[in-house]
């Protein structure tokens, strides 16, 4: 099919950009030529209308709610899949044989292990460090232990240290909460799937042997499918413009946690149950979403709204689902956050303001929920989204390396500063 083209005409100046199309999704227009030609920029702060690469690994659809990994619907692969499955699918674009999950799973469990340097490196954090800062810190000193999966032209290389992020990410999740809560450190057990494995390494003691609960494990293993990867959202692209620079693998995913840890992208999970503590009761619910509607306060609904979704986020729905499950499984009945949650979703769903700017509960808003109940503060919730979101930064990373058509990343500006002016030295007092 001939290509397509779009003429773009201002003051004399013309340029004429290709049109592209994808399998799925909005066309784009190339303008990888306009400056050339026209002297301009485009110009698109929070890129509402930018695509900055061409991808396989996950497509949304925003207003029909649609989720799929290399097209995979989100719902199949949660109610279905495992992680490590989900993983295997996100790098190497199929789901895997049997032999290859088997290989797959023996290679990751034999990479949770970290340098037992590492444990030392822990002892600088204050015990009530935030553990999103300690994971922003540990995770970029990998780059100090593993020399030999850093050449990242070397696709071997880049493949065994996507493995050991995806392994070693647990372990250091957990280390970073049993280093909170002032209890030692637990070693992976090799024959413990992954989510039990996290699980056991948070919440085991010395003291006594730590069963694992199959309905929570299995609960774990969901939330961390539905938070694997979501295109080219802050923290991937962060990854994906540190990767551009040919910065080492370990040192873009520390990139992606630090950008992962604010309350508009993954920290809003601890901010939303942090919200709803403060709501309390229902009765005060009226109030706050009052207060989300003042065009003069800066409060937001945490866990609401969406840049992409302009319908109900998919993953919110099956995180509700497993909300219930767990809160079922611990005997928790009429939690309050849960009903506060529930009330707060359904006033938030007929009012006017959240219809109109379709701004629907994302998968932050019920995750807070079932995090707390599986034992954790609301402090780790964000290193969760960020243990489960290593391996879509990986898979995105590895994706930018092999496109052709990348380089480094180098967006351009509109100046409205100074004009040129010249230096007077201030008269002296
Ligand atoms: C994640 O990108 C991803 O894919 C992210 C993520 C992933 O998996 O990687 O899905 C994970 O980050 C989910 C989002 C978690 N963040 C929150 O729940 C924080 C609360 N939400 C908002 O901060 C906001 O909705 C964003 C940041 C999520 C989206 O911001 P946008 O797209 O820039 O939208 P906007 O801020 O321009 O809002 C549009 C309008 C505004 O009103 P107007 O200026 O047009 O009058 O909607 C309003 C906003 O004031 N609005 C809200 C609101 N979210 C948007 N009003 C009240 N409460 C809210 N939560």
């Amino acid at each position: 099919m001939p290509a397509k083209n779009a003429l773009v005409a201002v003051d004399g100046q013309s340029a004429e950009l290709r049109l592209r199309s994808g399998t799925m999704g909005p066309d784009v227009l190339d303008i990888g030529l306009l400056y050339k030609q026209t002297r301009m920029f485009t110009y698109d702060p929070g890129f509402t209308s930018t695509a900055s690469c061409e991808s396989k690994i996950t497509y949304i659809d925003g207003d029909e709610g649609v989720l799929l990994h290399r097209g995979y619907p989100i719902e199949q692969l949660a109610e279905h899949g495992d992680f490590l499955e989900v993983c295997y699918l996100l790098l190497y674009g199929e789901l895997p044989t049997a032999a290859q999950k088997k290989d797959f799973d023996y290679r990751v469990t034999h990479h949770t292990m970290v340098h037992e340097q590492m444990s030392r490196f822990f002892t600088g954090f204050r015990r009530d460090a935030h553990p999103m800062a300690v994971m922003c810190g540990c995770v970029g000193a990998l780059s100090a232990f593993y020399h030999d999966s850093t050449d990242i032209t070397d696709p071997h290389q880049r493949m065994v240290a996507s493995l050991r992020m995806i392994a070693k990410m647990p372990t250091l999740a957990a280390m970073a909460y049993k280093y909170h809560i002032g209890q030692p450190f637990v070693y992976p057990k090799n024959d413990l799937d992954y989510a039990s494995n996290f699980l056991r390494m948070c919440f085991a003691v010395p003291c006594e042997e730590y069963v694992v609960n199959p309905v929570l494990a299995r609960a774990m293993d969901r939330i961390f499918i539905l938070h694997a990867d979501h295109e080219q959202n802050a923290s991937t692209s962060t990854v994906r413009l540190a990767g551009s620079s040919g910065a080492n693998p370990f040192a873009c995913i520390a990139a992606g946690i630090a950008c992962l840890w604010g309350p508009a992208h993954g920290g809003a999970n601890e901010a939303a149950l942090n919200m709803l503590n403060e709501i309390g009761t229902v009765d005060h619910i009226p109030e706050y979403i009052a207060r989300a509607k003042d065009k003069n306060d800066p409060f937001r609904l945490m866990g609401f709204g969406h840049r992409v979704y302009k319908n109900y986020d998919p993953r919110a729905k099956i995180m509700q689902k497993t909300t219930h499950e767990v809160l079922g499984e611990l005997g928790i009945k009429d939690d309050p956050l849960l009903e506060v949650a529930m009330e707060l979703e359904r006033i938030a769903l007929t009012d006017e303001y959240f219809i109109e700017k379709k701004l629907y509960p994302n998968i932050d808003f019920y995750s807070g929920i079932t995090l707390k109940a599986l034992g954790f503060p609301t402090t780790m919730f964000t290193v969760l989204f960020a243990l489960a979101r290593t391996v879509g930064w990986i898979a995105q990373w590895n994706e930018m390396i092999e496109d052709p058509e990348q380089r480094i990343g180098r967006p351009r500006q509109l100046y409205v500063g100074e004009p040129r002016r010249e230096y007077v030295r201030a008269p002296h007092r």
